[in-house]
């Protein structure tokens, strides 16, 4: 398995210069509101996966008053040590894989993180395209072949909606329009039903492993989970590939003049939902604020465990300030599981006293203070 050995930042939001060692068991990053944590697993995500779990676009991470940035992580496998080196400028970015170029769709094949982030814990009653993102996510993190499913659509959804947007501006007529929506369509509708498809596929196989997790973190043994994949409210987790294509194909007819008029398409995998239901009923109206963080918690445990059964390794885990929003009872039951996990973790907080709580054979603490670190490996510093 692989962990992140040492990461260097420069000029990277609030850090004008900062080196870090990490060691392959729990680091605990601790400190006040503001002082970095968040931007230091941002700054590993992207050595990881190519983008930063927060919004914003690349030059939000160049330090004010400067025009560069550059993040250097040295990561190190059972056999091998790598480096991957982003530098952003202001209007350009490079990332290098051992010194050498490399994209960012190859350079998420080397390494996999799972984020655990308020955020992430609140996707139930946030909008679908939360949902879809979480399913998205769970699938580009398995293999190149699903990203490239998910960049091909989206590509596609592009082309498609250009096509609808300019024919409402008029700047094309309704036979231009049709012509090349007929054209465009039969790949669109490949795409749409591959990505459909595969989405559903992945929902089935995680399920149970989402209920186990649940009984696990909630200690509620009798507690049904179950995740539905609706197209247009419609349960598919049995559809065939061949049954989301003709699915789809019957919604486009019925549905192009609206289309038209609108200016966007409406059918496809960007408009589809995943409903986790509780003991059959929606989690999103029935479930309580910690059930639904339970239940994203379970989803996440699911998806290392899940990982793990893939790759016979874990990924690195990446634990954002979600301690706090844990009762005492998931807090303990989810320390237990990372436990017996055996991955590198990186848990932040601003509670100093979770040091006491973590019982692991490999825990490192770091102390950010006034963009300072203090771990418990410098000598003469009392944490
Ligand atoms: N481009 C930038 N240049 C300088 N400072 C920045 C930049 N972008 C963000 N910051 C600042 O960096 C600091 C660190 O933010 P970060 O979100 O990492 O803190 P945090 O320790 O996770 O805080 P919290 O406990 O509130 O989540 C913040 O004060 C933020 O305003
Ligand atoms: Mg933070």
């Amino acid at each position: 398995m692989s962990y992140v050995k040492e990461i260097n930042l420069r000029n990277f939001r609030n850090f004008k210069e900062l080196k870090l060692n990490f060691k392959n068991g729990v680091n605990l990053i601790l400190g006040k509101n503001g002082e970095g944590k968040t931007s230091i697993l941002e700054a590993i995500s992207l050595c990881i996966s190519g983008s930063s779990f927060r919004p914003g676009k690349y030059d939000t991470y160049i330090s004010f008053d400067t025009n560069f940035s550059n993040i250097k992580t040295y990561f190190k496998d059972d056999y091998l040590n790598s480096d991957v080196e982003f530098n952003f400028l202001r209007d350009k970015k490079s990332v290098l894989f051992n010194s050498k170029k490399i994209s960012i769709n190859k350079l998420q094949k080397k390494n996999h993180y799972i984020l655990f982030s308020p955020e992430s814990l609140s996707v139930i009653k946030n909008g679908p395209d939360e949902r879809r993102n979480l399913i998205d996510e769970l699938l580009k993190s398995f293999s190149l072949e699903n990203i490239e499913v998910i960049n091909n659509f989206k590509k596609s959804l592009k082309s498609r909606n250009k096509i609808l947007r300019d024919f409402k501006k008029e700047n094309i007529t309704y036979d231009e329009a049709i012509n090349i929506l007929n054209s465009l369509d039969e790949l669109y509708l490949k795409y749409a039903s591959e990505l459909t498809h595969k989405r559903i596929e992945v929902i089935n196989q995680i399920t149970p492993f989402i209920k186990n997790a649940f009984q696990y973190i909630t200690g509620s043994e009798n507690v049904d989970i179950f995740v539905d994949y609706l197209i247009s409210s419609e349960k598919a987790n049995e559809y065939s590939l061949q049954t989301v294509k003709s699915s789809l194909q019957e919604k486009r007819a019925t549905i192009l003049k609206a289309e038209m008029a609108l200016g966007s398409s409406l059918v496809g995998p960007h408009k589809h939902d995943i409903q986790f239901l509780f003991n059959g009923s929606d989690s999103r109206y029935y479930c309580s604020q910690g059930q639904q963080r339970a239940l994203i918690l379970a989803f996440k445990m699911a998806q290392i465990v899940y990982h793990y059964g893939i790759f016979k390794k874990y990924p690195i885990l990446l634990l954002d300030d979600v301690m706090s929003e844990l009762d005492e009872t998931k807090r303990h039951n989810l320390l237990n599981f990372l436990k017996g996990i055996n991955a590198q973790i990186f848990i932040t907080t601003t509670e100093f006293d979770l040091q006491n709580q973590i019982d692991h054979s490999s825990l490192s603490v770091y102390k950010i203070v006034e963009g300072k670190i203090f771990d418990n490996n410098s000598t003469g510093v009392n944490l």
